[in-house]
This record gives C-alpha cells, sequence and structure tokens, in this order.
C-alpha cells in the first residue's frame, strides 16, 4: 500500500504546532496503524530527522495508551482502540491525517502525544472504594445481582482512553467519569463513598477544564469499549440524590 500522511509535528506544549506530509510506501494491510507509524519513524530515524512521538503501552485494546485522531475522527474509522486499527480499513493511495487529542483539559506534550493525566485526579477524587486490610474474604460472600454485576462490568470496561473527549464538541468527560461512577455505585462496595464519590468527581471534572454535558453522544459513538450514553443518567440521578442530601 501507498499512504500519504498528514501528520501533526509540535515540538513540545509551547511550539504552535503545523501538519506535516510525509509518503509512505510498500506498507502491508495487516499492519496495525502503530506498525504504520513505527514505519515512518524508522524511516525518519535514518534520515536524522526527529520521530513522530506517539503513546502506546499494550497494543492490544486495553491500556488505553494510543489514542490519536485519525482523518477527523478519535481513533479512526472502526470503534476500537488506534492499536487495533490495520491499514486494511484504508484504501491504497489515501491520505490520512493524524492529530493528537484536542482538549484543553489534555494539553499536547509532543506530535500526538497528550497529558491524560486530568483523567488520573478525576479517579483519585473518588474513583476508590474503601477496604478493609486483613485476608481476602471468600468468593461470594457479599452476594451480587446478576443484572447489576453486568451493569458494573459493562462500565468497568472503560479503558480511559479519553476518545469520548476528543470527540465531544465541549470537550466533556462525562461518560469516562459516569463510567467510572456507574460502576463503582452499582456494586455494594461501592455504597460507602457514593455520594461523595459523584460529587467529588464532578467537582474536579469541571476544575480540571473539561466541558458541560449536553447529550450530544458523539463520545458513546466513538468510545471503543462500546461505554453506553445512559452511564450519565445513572450519574444525574445519584447526583441529584447526593445534592438532595446536601452533598
Ligand atoms: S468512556 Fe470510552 S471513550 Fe471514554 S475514556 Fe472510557 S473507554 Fe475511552
Ligand atoms: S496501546 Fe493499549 S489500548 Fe492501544
Amino acid at each position: 500500500m501507498k499512504i500519504t500522511l498528514k501528520v501533526w509535528r509540535q515540538a513540545g506544549p509551547q511550539d504552535k504546532g503545523r501538519m506535516v506530509d510525509y509518503e509512505l510506501v510498500g506498507l502491508s494491510e495487516d499492519m496495525s496503524f502503530l506498525e504504520m507509524l513505527d514505519v515512518l519513524n524508522e524511516e525518519l530515524f535514518a534520515r536524522g530527522e526527529d520521530p513522530v512521538a506517539v503513546d502506546s503501552d499494550c497494543r492490544e485494546g486495553i491500556c488505553g495508551a494510543c489514542g490519536v485522531v485519525i482523518n477527523g475522527v478519535a481513533h479512526g474509522p472502526e470503534r476500537t482502540t488506534t492499536c487495533q486499527l490495520h491499514m486494511r480499513s484504508f484504501a491504497d493511495g489515501d491520505t490520512v491525517t493524524v492529530e493528537p487529542w484536542r482538549a484543553d483539559a489534555f494539553p499536547v506534550i509532543k506530535d500526538l502525544v497528550v497529558d491524560r493525566s486530568a483523567f488520573d485526579r478525576i479517579i483519585a477524587a473518588g474513583g476508590y472504594i474503601s477496604v478493609n486490610t486483613g485476608a481476602a474474604p471468600d468468593a461470594h460472600a457479599t452476594p451480587v445481582p446478576k443484572a447489576d454485576a453486568d451493569r458494573a462490568f459493562e462500565a468497568a470496561a472503560c479503558i480511559s482512553c479519553g476518545a469520548c473527549v476528543a470527540a465531544c464538541p465541549n470537550a466533556s468527560a462525562m461518560l469516562f467519569t459516569a463510567a467510572k461512577v456507574t460502576h463503582l455505585g452499582l456494586l455494594p462496595q461501592g455504597q460507602p463513598e457514593r455520594e461523595a464519590r459523584v460529587v467529588n468527581m464532578l467537582d474536579q471534572h469541571d476544575a480540571e477544564g473539561f466541558g458541560g454535558c449536553t447529550n450530544i453522544g458523539e463520545c458513546a459513538a466513538v468510545c471503543p469499549k462500546e461505554i453506553p450514553l445512559d452511564v450519565i443518567n445513572w450519574l444525574n440521578a445519584d447526583l441529584r440524590t447526593a445534592l438532595t442530601h446536601g452533598g
């Protein structure tokens, strides 16, 4: 395959950044998108040029590190992570644009790499449960109804990739935050902090500069883990309860 890449290059947080064109030939359609970027970087390295900075870790769709905007869509044309996207999703001769997540709360560090530590601070504000130390409890010591376990598991599939923020016109992280609130709020272990959790996580969400949710739904449309939009209903219900109780 031959591909023309238009890649966002930005030397550092203060650099203005620009799109730079690269021609790649001899690509296999079985390459992942990240392997294609590896080929580009090997060529740049061989020419003595600065390789394109791009984040990745697991390369199997579970760590959430690798997201970029491809042809204007977070994670590109398939509903999966960037590392699980393959070149067969593009046609020979295509021009493909590659940009970092765009959101004030995700400042660009270099090229395609953004700082997603705002997510860590939202988690630190409430994405935990109280746990007793000592021996591990017996399995099934705390029964969980099957429907709740399934729903909690569905929400827990969020890998904190940030695509929801990148896709949202408001740069809101509500789908991410609501996935965490729903996951923990459905389980018995999540009840002690439940009301404080939703208030504190939303306060941190806003403090980080993410926008408000206006129910557009772009977030759920690009989420590689198919987190459903209605987790935001769950978050809103929890917030109403917490505020009613003076949270
Ligand atoms: S809700 Fe989906 S898109 Fe958003 S961070 Fe979690 S996995 Fe990524
Ligand atoms: S590198 Fe881990 S999800 Fe893509």
